[in-house]
Order: C-alpha cells, then structure tokens, then sequence
C-alpha cells in the first residue's frame, strides 16, 4: 500500500531554504493542489485536480512567490485538450489518451486500457541539498500502481525522474512501455540539438526546430547503445540558446542499454518529452507484487544559456554522480597505438621505462595480453580467455606490476570483460552463455559476440575477472573497461522471456560494476566502448573516466570534446595524445590538456627536444590539473562557427583560470582577428596573462606585463593572437598581486 500523505508548511520551507535544501511544497487552490519541486533557478510544477489527475503545469524558471504557480495555465490562449492528458506527468494508455503514452500495459486479464490516478505523495530529504519527491499514482478500475520519483539537487539545478511500477493483479501483467520521465514545456518554438556519430566519429551535433508530431531519438544497439546516437539532447525554448542566453532543458537517459525519447510537439503546440528505455523488443512480463524500476532521466534547465546548463551537470556530476568526481586522476601512458597486439614482457618493460621517463603517473596496457590456446593476437581471437599469454607474458602480469612500482609508476589493464571471440576456450566451454539466435547464423561485430550478463552466472564470471586481477595483482592502479561489439541475433538461453534481454543485460551489468565498486570503491575505471560507443551516466557512475573516441586527431577532438562538455566535466574525458592528425605535437598535447592527459605514443621515436617538451608539458599540466577538472568550464568561441576555438576553466574563487585557443580554419590570413572576450571572471579582481606550453625555443607574442581588471577581460577581451604560426596558445590567467 501506498504511505501516508506528507505536506511541507510555509515554516517548514522557510528552513528548508534556509538549510539550502531542495524544496518541495504543497499548496491547495479549492480542490486543486500545486506541488512544486523548486531547485536555486528552476522549478517544476505539478497540478493534482479534483479528478485526481496529475498534469505538469510549469517546468521553467523558479518564480519567486510559489502560490503563483497555478496562474500559469491561465495566462495562455492555446486550443483546447480534449482529453485533459496531453500534460500528463505520466501519461498512461488505452483510456482517454490521444498522444504518445509513458506508459502501455496489458493487464493480466488481457485489458489494454490505463488510467492513472493521483494518491498521495510524500517526501524526503536525502541529504543536504538533495530531496526526493515520490508521487503515487494508481489506476482506479486495476490493482496497478505508478510512483513518479523527482530527485531534486538544489544548488545544481539538476533533476533525476524515474518510475516505480507494480501492481496486485491476478497473473501477470505485461508492460509494453515503461517511460522514466514525461515532461512538457510551453514556448512559442522549441530547437532540437542532438547527436549523431560512428565509430570516430562521435558527438556530431545537429540543430534544428522542432515540428509538429515527434522526433524519435533512440538506440536499439543492445550494447555499445551509442554508437549511432548518445540519449544527451538539449532544447532550446523560444530561440536556440546560445552560451550564456536563453532558455534550454538539457536531457539524458542514465542507462547504457536501449533508449528512446520521444519530442512530440502536440496539438496545443507545447512539447512533450518522454524518454525512458527502449520498448523495441522489449515488453516485460511483470508478476504480482514485483517492482519494475525504470533508470533515471537527468535534465538541467537553464535561463542562462548552455554554458550555465553543463556548468550545473559538472558540478552534479563531481558531486554525485562520477566515481571519485571530486578526487584526483592518473595521467598515463597507453601503449594500444605504439605496439596494438605485437608486443613482450620485454617491450612492456622498456615501456615502463618510458612512462617514468615522460613523467605521467601509470602505464596502461592495452588489448593483447591474453590467451593461449587461442592467442589474443589480433582481434580475431582469443577474448574471453583472462589468462596472460605465456609466450608474450611468460612471468605474468604479476612481474610485471613489481616492475612498474620499482620503476616509480603505477600499472594498469585493459579488459573487455562481457564480449567473447567463437575463437576462445570460453566459447568452446560456454556456448550458452553467449547471445546469438540458435537457429541461425552467427554475425559478428569486430569479429566477437556479447556474453549473456542477463545470466547470474555469466555476471559472476565477469566481476570474477576483475577481482581475480585484483587479487592476483594487489598493486593493480587502473583498468580501462572497454566493449566493442553490439548485440546482434538477440536471444538468451538463460532467460524465459526473450524479450527481458536488452533489460535484463544492463542491469546484469550494473549488477557487476556495483559488486566491483562495493569492494574496489576508489579503483580508478575508464569507460570505453571502441571510442564513445556507451558514454553515460547510468554507466558512469561506476567509473572515474570515459573514453570519447579512438579518433584523437586534435582538430576533431577540439570539436568532440566541445560537445561531449555540455554533458560531462573535463575530470572524466581521458585525451590522449597520439600521433593522428597533421597536427605539431604541441597542437595535440594542448587539446589533451583539455581533460585527462594521456599519451599514446612511441618515445624513443621522440627527438630530444619533443620529449623535453613532454615531460615539461606533463609538469605544467599537473600544475594547473585541479582548475581543468575542477573549475567552472566556460565556451568562449566555438569552432562550429568561428576559425578559432577558445575554451576557458576558471577556479572556484575566481583567481585563477587557464584558456585553450586554436586556430581551426586553415584558410588564408585566419587567426584571432578580435580579441576573446572572457567570461566567469571577478570583474573588480586584476588579471595578469602569462602563455603556458611553448614550444623550445618559441617566443610568446603575449606581453606577460600587461594586468587588466577582469572587467575589461570581460567586455572588450583578449587577443590570444592565434594565427598560422600560433595554431594552438594556452594561457594563463591569475590574479595579479
Ligand atoms: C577499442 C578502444 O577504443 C581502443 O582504445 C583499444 O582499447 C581497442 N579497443 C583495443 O582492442
């Protein structure tokens, strides 16, 4: 049974605010009642009527006299609803619905229709700054229930919305659409940015306005869910937002399996968002008594523009979300590129030598050290089998952490724990663990099939992997998790129903990255997925990092990057520098510098002066790390429009900041023709700017005598003087004494 009714007073809001809390509140208009879930700038609205229905009539910027919510409605002139449901905060089907539902059922009796009806609410303040918001909802002619969860971050403006669904029927009932959220938003225009991409070719944004009937983002990939499209989305009311001006919702499932959101511009011309898991395939058969609990959708308003959006999503994600968000990170030095599957104990260790000698903090050992009976050679064979490969590593992984340590640097490993090559003894052994259609043909994805995480047992093979590393190689720094393949021919020998697979796969994976977290709590984990093929934050709170694509060519990094930032803080986008693109390795290792730093690279192929240049670069960088992953990011010129790119990270307090430019249209005469203006700086606070990373030997054509008050940096700016021979500058920002 649903628990009792609870109502904030006006005192009791009083202290919440003054405690800083998330607010959420009650009020009463005759038989209507508003709650409201309030964080510092933005606010949703939810109206109860005297049908018990429950309708979102606000989602937008915090009003400051909270009993004016229920004005809204009134002050618009829109066509009628004929059904009273197009502003349904979870809008159920088969009864009075016309438009695309959150939610399609079939009761066990074989009944397709639902209603929705509200029941109480309550709330809980989980912590210091974050409340919980569970709104019961209930079907009056069913024993079926709904609970709607808003978990609210006040000082992030962030909300998390997820769903609840049970019911007391006589036999199954199955759910052929479980949504986690339904939003709706009023403008007089709304504008779609979404992503799109491949392999390489990740975060390739596109703007348009929306029209009326839906837009379909989705992904019915299985695994590497991303690859075609990531869920992050924003939409801007009104006019499309620009840095810091207009309207904007930003959006994403936090689920790495099959997603879907829906963009319906409905008769009233008001938007209705729904995202939740994808349906494709996917109806679940759910018992009497059971719960089915969707994952969460994350959104942020902003009336600031985008730049405020993602500042709020960095700050939610170091505090709440990232493994580790507020803590430190591992430079390092991956060996994919520079030796791919042909390497030795002996390589590896001359390897480690180089890593100490770059002066990064951890060697991180890539694909290949596995396999025997079906050596990991290629990537044809032998995933699956976790045992080093003897004639590669002939005294173990072991060796060669004991080396690392005596070497001065930490060690880590790549796995890529849940696929498996038909070529493996695992395959051999366990062809029922693996997802492929028995009566059909096999296909593959570089050459590889996904394991059945929906299985327990495979869930205890794949953690056992982990912590058999762990516990095999104590001194073990890093693991670097990728997954390449999707899920073709899906069918699970394990599971009843065929359909629960895309479903029961992710949460068989969460299942395993919790059970690694719970006893490797701090372990550092990068997330990868053949590039950025499963970059969200259902996946992402398990790891410290994510890999954003294998195409590290700066020039399409610096675009990349830039996208991946609205969604995501530069502590978690591990960039390597490698030798893509035609790029000087200042150029690259600049770009890198924009997140987690890393290389890639051969070595002893360096001339003196390069390697001199990385060891100094790799001092900079641990100098001014903490603002890059701690700072406020801020876009300044965008190299979607511009020929020169220029991103910002200013500390907390305002006295320090660090500013990346690049030149990124070779055309003739290009470069920074007007000054940069800065933003997120103390406008009564001097600014001294001094260039960081020249090259040996290279003059700056910055005056470091020059101090300026942040508010001239502000309002006329500053010429980083990029041009053809100053295709990448990185400046230092500080308060001048
Ligand atoms: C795909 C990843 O994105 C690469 O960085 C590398 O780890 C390879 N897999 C190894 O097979």
């Amino acid at each position: 049974m649903f628990c009792k009714k609870v109502k904030t007073t006006s005192t009791q809001l009083g202290y919440l605010f003054m405690l800083n809390l998330a607010l959420v509140a009650t009020h009463s208009y005759g038989q209507d009642k508003v709650l409201t879930v309030e964080t510092s700038h933005h606010a949703i609205a939810l109206n109860v009527n005297a049908k018990k229905d429950l309708s979102i009539i606000y989602l937008g910027e915090r009003l400051a006299y909270p009993d004016e919510y229920m004005h809204v409605e009134g002050a618009y002139r829109q066509p009628e609803d004929y059904t009273g449901l197009y502003n349904a905060a979870y809008t159920p089907s088969g009864s009075r619905n016309l438009l695309e539902p959150a939610i399609t059922v079939i009761h066990a009796d074989g009944n397709t229709s639902l209603d929705l009806q509200y029941v109480n609410h309550d709330v809980e303040n989980v912590q210091e700054g974050v409340s919980l918001l569970k709104v019961f909802l209930e079907d009056p002619a069913y024993p079926f229930e709904v609970t709607l969860f808003y978990k609210s971050y006040y000082k992030e403006d962030v909300v998390e919305q997820w769903t609840e669904i049970k019911h007391r029927e006589n036999g199954d009932v199955q759910l052929l659409k479980y949504a986690s959220a339904n939003l709706y938003l009023k403008a007089g225009s709304f504008y779609l940015r979404q992503y799109h991409g491949d392999w390489a070719k990740e975060m390739q944004p596109e703007e348009a306005k929306l029209t009326h009937g839906i837009k379909t983002l989705d992904s019915k990939l299985g695994t590497r869910a991303n690859l075609f499209q990531p869920s992050m989305f924003m939409v801007s009311l009104d006019k499309p937002a620009t840095e810091d001006e207009g309207e904007v919702i930003f959006g994403a499932l936090e689920w790495s399996g099959n997603f879907r959101t829906d963009l319906e511009l409905d008769p009233k011309d008001n938007l209705r968002i729904l995202s939740g898991i994808n349906n494709d395939a996917s109806s679940y058969t759910l018992p009497a008594g059971k719960i089915f609990t969707t994952p969460a959708f994350l959104y942020t308003f902003s009336d600031k523009g985008k730049g405020q959006a993602s500042r709020n999503l960095h700050n939610w994600a170091r505090n709440y979300k990232l493994t580790d968000g507020k803590g430190s990170r591992l430079t390092l030095l991956n060996n994919w590129e520079s030796t791919y599957f042909d390497f030795n104990e002996q390589k590896l260790k001359e390897l480690l030598k180089d890593t100490k000698k770059l002066g990064v903090d951890l060697f991180l050992l890539d694909d290949g050290w596995f396999g025997n009976k079906y050596p990991r050679n290629g990537d044809n064979a032998g995933l699956g089998d976790w045992a080093e490969n003897q004639a590669k590593l002939p005294h173990g992984i072991d060796s060669l952490v004991s080396e690392a340590t005596e070497d001065g640097v930490k060690f880590g490993i790549w796995i890529e724990p849940e696929m498996v090559n038909p070529k493996s003894e695992l395959y051999e052994m366990h062809p029922d663990w693996v997802i492929k259609q028995p009566k059909r043909e096999e296909y593959y994805f570089r050459n590889q099939l996904v394991l059945d995480l929906s299985n327990p047992e495979v869930q205890g093979f794949v953690y056992g992997i982990v912590d058999g590393l762990f516990r095999k190689n104590p001194g073990l720094a890093y693991i670097k998790w990728d997954c390449n393949a999707v899920i073709y021919n899906a069918y699970s020998a394990h599971l009843q129903h065929q359909s629960h697979l895309y479903i029961d796969y992710i949460r068989g994976l969460y299942k395993v990255l919790a059970r690694i977290r719970a006893k490797y709590p701090n372990v550092p984990m990068m997330l990868c997925s053949g590039g950025g093929g499963r970059v969200d934050y259902g996946a992402l709170q398990y790891f410290t990092e994510f890999w954003p694509s294998d195409n590290t060519d700066p020039m399409e990094r610096i675009f990349m990057q830039w996208e991946y930032s609205y969604f995501f803080p530069a502590i978690s986008s591990s960039n390597h520098v490698t030798d893509w693109g035609k790029q000087p390795l200042k150029f690259r290792i600049d770009v890198a510098m924009m997140g987690k730093l890393g290389f890639d690279i051969v070595i002893p192929k360096l001339s003196q002066e390069d390697l001199g240049f990385c060891q100094d670069a790799v001092a900079t960088y641990n100098n001014i790390k903490q603002v890059i992953w701690q700072g406020d990011q801020y876009r300044l010129s965008d190299p979607g429009k511009h020929s020169v790119a220029s991103m910002l990270y200013m500390a907390n307090d305002k006295k320090n900041g660090i500013l990346f430019n690049y030149l990124v249209n070779n055309r003739y005469d290009q470069g920074s023709m007007l000054p940069v203006r800065l933003t997120g700086l103390d406008p009564g606070m001097k600014y001294r700017i001094t260039e960081l990373n020249l090259y040996p030997g290279t003059p700056s054509s910055i005056d470091a005598d020059g101090v300026y008050w942040g508010d001239f940096l502000m309002k006329v700016g500053f010429n980083p003087q990029v041009n053809v021979s100053r295709s990448s500058v990185v400046l230092k920002i500080s308060k001048a004494d």
